[in-house]
């Protein structure tokens, strides 16, 4: 069955739940392909990724995930401007999935402007206009931007693999594995359910290393947009030297700290996360420590993203709010073009 026949994209559960199929939906076409494979022997000193909030995420947890596997630098901007050094020997990447999100915009006509090769993943409007004949990877509409992340990641991972001239990740079988991992969560021990029952009366803090930090990240955004909560995240080691301190205020206001475990954790790393926990527990806070068991670092990366998205979901249902409208990313993207 195509995703087509089994995700509605007017209901934010039916997409959330479709994370899996949605990995496999959006290949890059041989135009894309073929582009990526001639940047890549023309020689490229660094990838410039472009997109905010939901567009962002996809090559957030690329980055992450390729960090240690290539020597060029895999560079995010996630602001109207970019760095003086970005030239011709850069390959910029812009993700919106609107085509029309102001501050991905500037900062494309300014790759262009230094003459960075392009690629663009968008549905169309403005970014693809902008494009040219420079190649578009052209997106599904009628998603929210959040819930298209994993389609996105499906065009977005082997093209950057290809410019790094770098193994590809099978992501059809790491598909279908979360696909099946997805369908055991009913019987672990904490569900995404039961987080969100947890995460009902606390704030939420996703706590992540190394390539889960994006992943922290993105669970935060999810519990803002989709459940309209106020959540944070963080990322270790970094957390140990100032938020660490802030656990003492633990007492006076309820938040619920997660922490997401990975396999690739040296025991230095366990050792840091369990000091970490028990530190927020002699202060009054009751951690969850999540840890998904799944095999390798991409299915890491997504299967918590998936976990996660799910439950954001359900606290939007505990919590009685729409998960699917953002109406105030809508509201402020309309003042600030009146104010223009
Ligand atoms: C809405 C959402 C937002 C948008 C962001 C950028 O679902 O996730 O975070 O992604 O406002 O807009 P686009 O993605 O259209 O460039």
């Amino acid at each position: 069955m195509s995703w087509q026949d089994s995700i509605d994209t007017t209901n934010m559960r039916s997409m959330v739940s479709g994370f899996p199929q949605l990995l496999r939906s959006s290949r890059p076409n041989d135009y894309i392909l073929q582009e990526a494979v001639r940047l890549h022997e023309r020689g490229i000193d660094g990838i410039l990724l472009l997109g905010m909030g939901g567009s962002a995420i996809a090559g957030e947890i690329c980055r992450a995930y390729l960090h240690d596997k290539t020597a060029k630098p895999i560079l995010s901007v996630r602001d109207y401007t970019i760095p003086q050094f970005i030239n011709d020997t850069w390959v910029t990447v812009a993700v919106s999935y609107s085509g029309n999100t102001e501050e991905t915009l500037s900062a494309f006509k300014e790759a262009q402007s230094r003459g960075s090769s392009t690629i663009a993943f968008t549905t169309g409007a403005t970014l693809k206009e902008y494009a040219g004949d420079s190649p578009v990877h052209i997106l599904w509409p009628g998603f929210q931007p959040r819930a298209a992340l994993p389609m996105v990641l499906s065009g977005l991972l082997p093209v950057l693999e290809i410019l790094l001239d770098l193994d590809t990740t099978d992501l059809d079988t790491v598909s279908v594995d979360i696909e099946h991992v997805s369908s055991l969560w009913a019987g672990m021990q904490t569900t995404p359910a039961d987080l969100a029952k947890m995460a009902k009366d606390a704030i939420p803090l996703f706590i992540g290393w190394r390539h889960l930090i994006p992943v922290a990240y993105r669970a935060r955004c999810q519990m803002n947009e989709n459940a309209k909560k106020m959540a944070f995240s963080s990322e270790l080691p970094e957390a140990n030297h100032n938020e660490i301190e802030g656990t003492a205020s633990c007492v006076k206001t309820q938040f619920l700290p997660v922490f997401l475990r990975s396999n690739e954790e040296d025991k230095r790393i366990q050792t840091r996360i369990e000091a970490t926990i028990e530190t927020f527990i002699e202060n009054g806070c009751s951690p969850v420590n999540l840890d998904l068991e799944l095999p390798s670092r991409i299915h890491e990366s997504l299967g918590y993203t998936h976990f996660l998205d799910s439950m954001s979901v359900e606290l939007a249902e505990i919590l009685g709010v729409d998960p699917m409208h953002v109406e105030r990313i809508t509201e402020l993207k309309k003042k600030l073009e009146i104010k223009t």
